[in-house]
């Protein structure tokens, strides 16, 4: 089974490389699942009802998300319907929407976990990935963990080897030369990197994030504009066993027709 990770979707320039370079690679790589994390799709800040309808009609079968998933607060009824939109399983049982479940008719299971660390998760995401697996009864198993330390991601994925198909890391925008099976069979990268506007800090412009540490200013955090990429990784699985045959890392470069909406982030 050939799974296609798009990481971290940064507003308006990640949302176009995505239209574009998701078709383009279902197609060219025989891809059977689109898992992408889309929390920073709206502006950097969340994702909407709008977005994630276009996200389906990209040919997107699974939207992970992480900390910054209720900035929108129009996504939270979404929860009720968009069964392909997944928050962290380690918030709260009671707060909207789930954290995991299978997709193709059982064959294969996401989960969605935050980091402890620097991150304002609740539960942890070791526990709740105990009881995840538990609950997805198949081997193939994807984990986005949305982490801040490379640390907390690692021991994850050692503490899950064997258990699920792959770990990738999400969050820190910046993709880890580290993609590797580990050795019970799960594949693994740190982080999967962005997808949106390299010429920025982490998606932003780096002018903003400039004044932001230099005064101290709370600055609207708008986001850049170019040397657009597509970050993430493309896996292998042995569907009958859930081992990973292949984790190969993506960064795609991917210049941009003209904007004829400038505005929308
Ligand atoms: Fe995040």
């Amino acid at each position: 089974m050939r799974i296609l990770f798009v990481g971290d979707i940064f507003g308006k320039p990640g949302r176009r490389v995505v239209s574009m370079l998701v078709p383009e690679l279902k197609k060219s790589d025989n891809v059977d699942f689109v898992i992408v994390n889309g929390e920073n799709s709206a502006g950097g800040f969340g994702i909407t009802p709008k977005i994630l309808k276009k996200f389906r009609n990209y040919g997107i079968d699974c939207i992970t998300s992480g900390n910054h998933i209720w900035d929108k607060k129009e996504i939270i009824p979404e929860f009720e319907n968009a069964l392909n939109l997944l928050r962290p399983a380690n918030y709260p049982e009671s707060a909207p929407g789930k954290g995991a479940r299978t997709f193709m008719d059982g064959k294969i299971g996401v989960i969605n976990l935050s980091g402890k660390t620097l991150m304002p998760s609740i539960d942890c995401p070791f526990k709740a990935a105990d009881r995840e697996i538990s609950k997805l009864n198949t081997p193939n198993i994807i984990v986005d963990f949305h982490a801040e330390t490379c640390e907390e991601k690692r021991a994850l994925a050692e503490y899950l080897d064997g258990r699920v198909s792959a770990i990738i890391g999400t969050h820190t925008h910046v993709q880890t030369a580290d993609a590797q099976i580990l050795p019970k069979g799960t594949a693994f990268i740190t982080d999967a990197g962005m997808t949106g506007a390299f010429d920025s800090v982490i998606g932003v412009v780096a002018q903003k994030s400039m004044n932001y540490f230099t005064l101290g200013i709370p600055q609207r955090f708008d986001t850049g504009k170019g040397n657009e990429q597509l970050n993430g990784v493309m896996l292998d699985i042995d569907e009958n066993t859930g081992k990973a045959r292949e984790i190969k890392a993506l960064r795609i470069n991917r210049p941009l027709p003209p904007d004829n909406k400038p505005n929308e982030d």
